[in-house]
């Protein structure tokens, strides 16, 4: 998991926020051991800012990859090298997140340095989410 910790803290350095100063990156690791890493994308118009998770699930899945196992999140005021804090995803990145993983398997890693970080489930992030198996469950 180093590895992955350190692509997201690498990926956080390419984060382009000129408004909120905020700077994130992410790592996610697919089934098949590659990883794929993101860092927020802001805009002027505000609503289209992309968080660092959803610009690695999108690279990723627009590259044909459907199966990962596990994000690690490098997120903080973009004036310190290193996060101050752990980084939560927000409810957006939760929900998209659920749509790809098995929300009790996916694992979730907020990471302040390689040697310091939080693991969660989704399922401890996004308990009773939605997902595509609750469009087709049956009672
Ligand atoms: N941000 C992320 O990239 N990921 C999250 O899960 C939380 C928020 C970004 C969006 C915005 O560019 C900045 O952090 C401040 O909200």
């Amino acid at each position: 998991m180093k590895s992955l910790f350190e692509a997201a803290l690498e990926a956080r350095k390419q984060a382009y926020a000129p408004y909120s100063a905020f700077a994130v990156g992410a790592a996610l690791l697919t089934a098949g051991g590659k990883i794929y890493t993101g860092c927020n994308i802001e805009n002027a118009a505000y609503s289209p800012t992309n968080c660092a998770e959803r610009t690695a699930f999108f690279k990723a899945v627009s590259e044909g990859e459907r199966d990962f196992m596990a994000i690690a999140i490098a997120g903080g005021p973009a004036e310190e090298i290193q996060p101050v804090d752990y980084c939560p995803p927000c409810g957006v990145c939760r929900q998209v997140m659920a749509e790809f993983c098995l929300p009790a398997e996916f694992c979730v890693y907020l990471v302040k340095s390689p040697l310091d970080y939080r693991r969660f489930t989704l399922t401890q992030l996004l308990p009773e989410g939605f997902s595509p198996s609750s469009l087709t469950k049956k009672k």
